[in-house]
This record gives structure tokens, C-alpha cells and sequence, in this order.
């Protein structure tokens, strides 16, 4: 084993507060924050840092087998560094952790998406994989149709990151126009008494631009975040179905309210969906009844998902859109399928989505497309639209 892997093994067992080092900016992580080596070989993921930017790090704590740092100085400063457009952007916990990337142009924040999902899909080992230019955000800011506030009575906003720790917003550019009207119109009844959280820390209210008036705690269906990339999204689904046979049934995944459901059904003779959230399957139940089967199902139980797969015949398109976990359960698929020849996959995660297509790789289909879109910009996070075909 070479000499600074043993050192890194050996310290884990004491790693505690101890001072500071410098170090350069090796990659980033899937949330944003730097990857740094300390000069004993331990890695330590590092907030507010860039790619190859070099940075004296205070060591903050742990996590697992990683260090947890924050920058003191800069030493070597990216040249492309902006102000960013937010007055809450920050990395320590007195500022709001929703937008890591916001100190960075919106050209390098894409370039960094991109280069990890190369990376992965290199990763994937499948070279005729075509990979499309992003799709990128006609607005890197007022694009978020919805957003979740969190209040104590006193404060109105959201949470630092890794922390329990209530930012109190006055403005979010990141807000669509109406949604920072709303913000800006609840700010008026602070404080307010009838927020004060009781057990937790905070009560919740979800804004979304869809709605009248917000109220506290009530939890609402999954609807995409940014209204113009998800016609984006809808517009490529439709593209991307047109070559496909309409006749035999599509089967959909996490379908939600049945925003993409009511593309697949506009080509589809038959759309089975699927969905495991009550209130989200009421609204998809209007989606083009005559053509839709809709399955109330939770497709993360084993039991549930092999009993129900079994019963389903002429499978030969399979949408899914699922939520970070990926397709979690996906043996019964792979198996009772066997007439599968596409598989459309948009994740939201880059990780699970690799370990998916792994498994749709081995049982003999070719990853022929991936498509990138930024849903978020500011953040870290990518929607990748993808094409796997039988081999
Ligand atoms: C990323 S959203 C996609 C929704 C839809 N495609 C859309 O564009 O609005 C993921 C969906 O998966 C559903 N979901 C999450 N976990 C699930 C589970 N275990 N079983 C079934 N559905 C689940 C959520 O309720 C959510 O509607």
C-alpha cells in the first residue's frame, strides 16, 4: 500500500479538530463542494472552492472517512470569480447553502456539469454512446416555479447547508417573479406567532406559482422546478418517441402528475403508469383517461414490484423518471421484461443513474444517447435525458 494510503487509513481512527493546511481543488463533488487532498493523503471536501483553485483549509470535522474544511484563504483564486447575485450566497452557516455555484459564471458552472458526466459515462465503457451539447437555461436566475420556506415565527427562509441552521431570506433571485412577490408579501406578517414551530425547528411553507396562497405544512405533489426546461424536456421526450411504434403499450415509472405521461400518451395507443404518491396519481387520473392505465404502486418494495411486473404483457418502451435513488428495485424489470427493446431513462442523479444503466448494459442494451439539461442552475445538479436500445 503506498505510504500516504497507510497514513490516511491509520488516522481515520483519530481524526478530530487539527488546524489547517493548504491544498488544491482535485474535483468537485456531486453536491458542489471541492475535493482537496491534504498533504497526508486524506481527502476533505471543501465549500466555496473551484476547480484547481489552491486554498489554505481550516479542518472543521468529519464525515465517514472524509474531512470536512473550510477555506481561510485563497492562494490561487479562479480567474472567472463573480460577486455573486445574491446577497445570502455564502458557504458558512450564516449564509443560505442553496446555490454552491453561485460565485462562479453560469459558463463554468455548465462546463463542470458536463465534465462529470463525461467522466461518468466514460465510466460506463460504452463508446458509441452519443453525447449531445447541453441544454442550457435561457435564465440562470427567476427560474424556480416553486421552492420550500421554512419558518420559525421569527425568520422566513432556508437552511445552511449541513447544518439545522434557519437563514433568514429577505429576497431569492433564484425565485420566479411571482414567487418572490409571495416571498416579499409573507415577509410583511413576520414575526408571526402562528408560525412559531412547537416540536421541530420549523414549520414549512411551499411556494409555487401555480398556487394562490401558500399555507403552512402542506406538502405538495412532485412538479419539475423550472417551468422553461421542462418544456425542454417535454418537447425531447416527444422527439425522442416519435421513431418508436405507438402500438404497443409504454410502460412509465414514477409518473407522477403525469407531466410526461400526457406526452407519451399523445403517441401511445396505451400508457401504463405508475406512480406511488395518492394526491399525484388523483391529477394524473385526468391525463387522457381513455389512453392511460394508471398503477397506484411503490416501487421500491421487492414484493410489491415482482408481484404486480409479472401480471404485465408486450412491455416494449419503458419511461422512467424517478427520484434520486434511481431505479432502486430494478431486478423484476430486467427479468420479466423480455420484450424490452427502449428504455428511457431521465435521472436526476447522476450516481444512481450509472448504476442502473450498469445493469441495463449487462443484460445486453447499448447506452445510444444521453442528452444533458440544466434544470437548476446555480447548483451542482444535472437532469440527464437518456436512450438505451437492445443491442
Ligand atoms: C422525479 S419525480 C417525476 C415525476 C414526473 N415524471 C414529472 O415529470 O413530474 C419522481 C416521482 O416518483 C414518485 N416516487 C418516489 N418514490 C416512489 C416509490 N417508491 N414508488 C412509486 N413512486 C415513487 C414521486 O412521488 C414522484 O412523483
Amino acid at each position: 500500500m503506498p505510504r500516504h494510503r497507510r497514513a490516511a487509513k491509520k488516522s481515520h481512527a483519530s481524526f478530530k479538530h487539527e488546524g489547517a493546511f493548504e491544498g488544491r481543488v482535485r474535483d468537485l463533488t456531486s453536491d458542489g463542494r471541492g475535493v482537496v487532498s491534504h498533504p497526508d493523503g486524506r481527502t476533505f471536501f471543501v465549500p466555496g472552492v473551484w476547480l484547481d483553485e489552491v486554498a489554505e483549509i481550516r479542518v472543521v470535522g468529519r464525515h465517514g472517512k472524509v474531512g470536512l474544511g473550510q477555506v481561510i484563504t485563497l492562494k490561487k483564486a479562479d480567474p472567472q470569480r463573480r460577486e455573486a447575485p445574491c446577497r445570502h450566497h455564502g458557504d458558512s452557516s450564516d449564509h443560505c447553502g442553496g446555490c454552491p455555484w453561485m460565485f462562479m459564471p453560469y459558463e463554468a458552472q455548465s462546463a463542470a456539469k458536463v465534465r462529470r458526466l463525461k467522466s461518468t459515462i466514460q465510466g460506463l465503457g460504452d463508446s458509441t454512446t452519443q453525447l449531445d451539447a447541453l441544454l442550457v437555461a435561457p435564465d440562470e436566475l427567476g427560474y424556480r416555479n416553486r421552492a420550500q420556506l421554512k419558518t420559525d415565527g421569527s425568520k422566513l427562509g432556508y437552511v445552511a447547508a449541513g447544518t439545522r441552521t434557519l437563514i433568514d431570506v429577505t429576497a431569492c433571485p433564484i425565485l420566479s417573479a411571482s414567487n418572490r412577490e409571495v416571498l416579499a408579501h409573507l415577509r410583511k406578517a413576520l414575526p408571526n406567532p402562528t408560525w412559531r414551530a412547537r416540536k421541530q425547528d420549523w414549520q414549512t411553507i411551499d411556494l409555487d406559482d401555480n398556487l394562490e396562497e401558500p399555507s403552512l405544512n402542506k406538502r405538495l405533489p412532485f412538479r419539475q422546478g423550472n417551468t422553461q426546461q421542462n418544456a425542454v424536456m417535454r418537447e425531447w421526450l416527444a422527439q425522442t418517441i416519435a421513431s418508436i411504434s405507438p402500438d404497443a403499450p409504454v410502460l412509465e415509472l414514477f409518473a407522477g402528475s403525469g407531466n410526461f405521461t400526457e406526452v407519451l400518451a399523445t403517441h401511445f395507443k396505451t400508457v401504463v403508469a405508475v406512480e406511488g404518491d395518492q394526491q399525484a396519481l388523483q391529477q394524473l387520473s385526468h391525463v387522457a383517461p381513455d389512453r392511460i392505465q394508471a398503477h397506484a404502486l411503490n416501487l421500491f418494495s421487492l414484493p410489491a414490484v415482482e408481484a404486480w411486473i409479472s401480471e404485465q404483457e408486450g412491455i416494449r418502451a419503458l419511461v422512467l423518471d424517478p427520484p434520486r435513488e434511481g431505479l432502486k428495485v430494478r431486478a423484476p424489470f430486467l427479468g420479466a421484461l423480455k420484450e424490452l427493446e427502449t428504455v428511457i431513462y431521465v435521472a436526476c442523479d447522476i450516481a444512481t443513474w450509472a448504476r442502473d444503466c450498469k445493469d441495463f448494459l449487462a443484460k445486453g442494451f447499448r447506452l445510444a444517447r444521453v442528452t444533458p439539461l440544466d434544470l437548476f442552475p446555480q447548483t451542482p445538479h444535472l437532469e440527464v435525458l437518456s436512450v438505451l436500445t437492445r443491442a
